[in-house]
């Protein structure tokens, strides 16, 4: 057997490194097969280049670089995804690749143009283990970039970069290892960027200047980002109703967690938006746990805080639920002060309102209650089990960039208070090792606050309700 797998391997090194498996003439005809038909359009990624265009100076220029391929171990590597601004500004999910976004036109090979993809080309030996690429003719046909170039003209693009006043770029740097079979992987590409950039004159490069615009852009969905981002949260409402109905005491964290993603997958979520919390008793306050091994007891509280992704944009929505089907009378009193202060938050997410009022409003909610529960004393005792804040942006990043300033419509947020009293904490041990979190997510709009998550039970009796159903999930 050993000796069998030596020789495969041995075989599988040849034709990595060097074989010509496949005729070019042949790999040309093989097309990216494009499986769903609702993705954003290139008419949507076109429409964010000109906007980013319109928040861009004169006489600037914006380099987005597409996410490395990170290396986990030995020939190993991280399942791949997209960096989410170069996916907003351009559809393209393969790495290697280059857009610069001119605030004016400027001429490339003789031509004028306000933006360029410098792209990976096709490469038979590649695409036999790594799949197809689209290659330069195939962005041009998918995506409407203006000008397409492969990502070996980098190097030598006739550029005088200190013509700009403004140079900002994007670039990964952290464990960027070089592929020595790709000249054009990103650990050349930066090194490409460099020597490019050597030539303009430092007080003209601001390495994330382009942070501010794209919050801007991104903090505001259109409705085709809406549809997708209801879908992730729909696919994420199926996976913890399911939860509710299967769990049993006796069942480990992580076999939760393969409920959830199970269903994700069965509903075409591509990844979960972030790894999923399934955290029981102790576990349940410990914020973003992630080990999910431990044996849930009846008596337990299960946080399960979770989030399908779909074509890039992610859900979050977090539900407590008791392990047996039934909240104890502390936890139940725990839990509807969390949820009246989530009420209160929700209620403040209004378009003109700061950002931060869900977390004001939620706040006041969450320390009355706890004193009047005898908790704590005084409000500033409430951070010892409320640390965190409500809210955060949601889109492309679970925590998505936005302006943090006033509440826009068609923005979403989450609004998710918590309380979270582990062993050992100075108030009656009967409310320790409860914690509870709820979170929803919540577009603004000018008729007030929708929440898009509302299809998964808040209230008590109807989750208690819920959990006596059956799953057609076994054990
Ligand atoms: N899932 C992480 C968070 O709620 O922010
Ligand atoms: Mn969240
Ligand atoms: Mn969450």
């Amino acid at each position: 057997m050993k000796q069998f797998l030596a020789f495969f391997f041995f075989i599988c090194s040849l034709s990595y490194g060097f074989g010509q498996n496949l005729e070019s003439s042949k790999v040309n005809e093989i097309k990216v097969e494009l499986y769903e038909n609702d993705f954003l359009t290139p008419e949507f990624h076109k429409r964010k280049r000109d906007e980013l265009r319109k928040l861009m100076p004169n006489n600037s220029v914006a380099i987005f670089f597409s996410n490395p391929v990170r290396n986990r171990s030995n020939d190993v590597n991280y399942e791949y995804h997209q960096d989410p601004n170069f996916y907003y500004l351009t559809g393209i999910r393969e790495p290697n690749t280059i857009l610069m976004v001119f605030s004016n036109p400027i001429q490339i090979n003789g031509k004028f143009t306000n933006e360029v993809a410098f792209v990976q080309d096709r490469n038979p030996d590649a695409e036999v283990w790594d799949g197809s690429r689209l290659g330069i003719e195939g962005v041009k046909e998918r995506f409407k970039i203006n000008t397409v170039l492969s990502n070996k003209e980098f190097k030598n693009l006739q550029l005088n970069f200190d013509k700009f006043d403004l140079i900002t770029y994007s670039i990964v740097t952290e464990g960027l290892k070089d592929n020595p079979f790709d000249k054009e992987d990103m650990y050349n590409l930066r090194q490409q960027l460099e020597a490019h950039l050597f030539k303009a004159k430092d007080e003209k490069i601001k390495r994330r200047e382009f942070n501010v615009w794209m919050a801007k852009l991104r903090e505001i969905k259109d409705k085709e980002e809406l549809v997708l981002l209801q879908k992730a949260i729909d696919i994420t409402c199926l996976a913890q109703v399911e939860l509710m109905k299967a769990i049993k005491p006796g069942m480990t964290e992580y076999q939760s967690e393969a409920i959830v993603e199970f269903i994700f997958k069965l509903n075409g979520a591509e990844y979960p938006g972030f790894p999923s919390i399934q955290g029981s008793g102790q576990n349940s306050c410990v914020l973003h746990y992630q080990t999910n091994r431990k044996i849930m007891t009846g008596d337990n509280l299960l946080v399960s805080d979770v989030g399908a992704e779909y074509h890039g944009y992610t859900a979050d929505v977090t539900r407590t639920i008791p392990v047996n089907g039934k909240f104890s009378e502390e936890q139940a009193l725990i839990y509807n002060l969390v949820l009246d202060a989530q009420n209160a938050g929700i209620e403040a997410a209004v378009v003109g309102g700061s950002f931060w009022d869900p977390n004001v409003a939620a706040t006041t909610v969450l320390s009355q209650g706890l004193m009047k529960l005898g908790v704590i004393k005084t409000p500033l005792e409430l951070k010892r089990y409320f640390m965190h804040g409500t809210s955060h942006y949601l889109g492309l990043d679970v925590h998505d960039i936005g302006t943090y300033g006033k509440l826009t419509e068609n923005s979403v947020i989450t609004v998710e208070p918590g309380i979270y009293i582990p062993e050992n904490s100075p108030c009656d041990p009967k409310w320790w090792n409860i914690g509870v979190r709820i979170e929803d997510d919540i577009l603004i709009t000018k008729q007030g606050p929708v929440n898009l998550s509302d299809c998964i039970p808040r209230a008590i009796q109807e989750i208690e309700q819920l959990m006596k159903e059956e799953s057609f999930i076994k054990q």
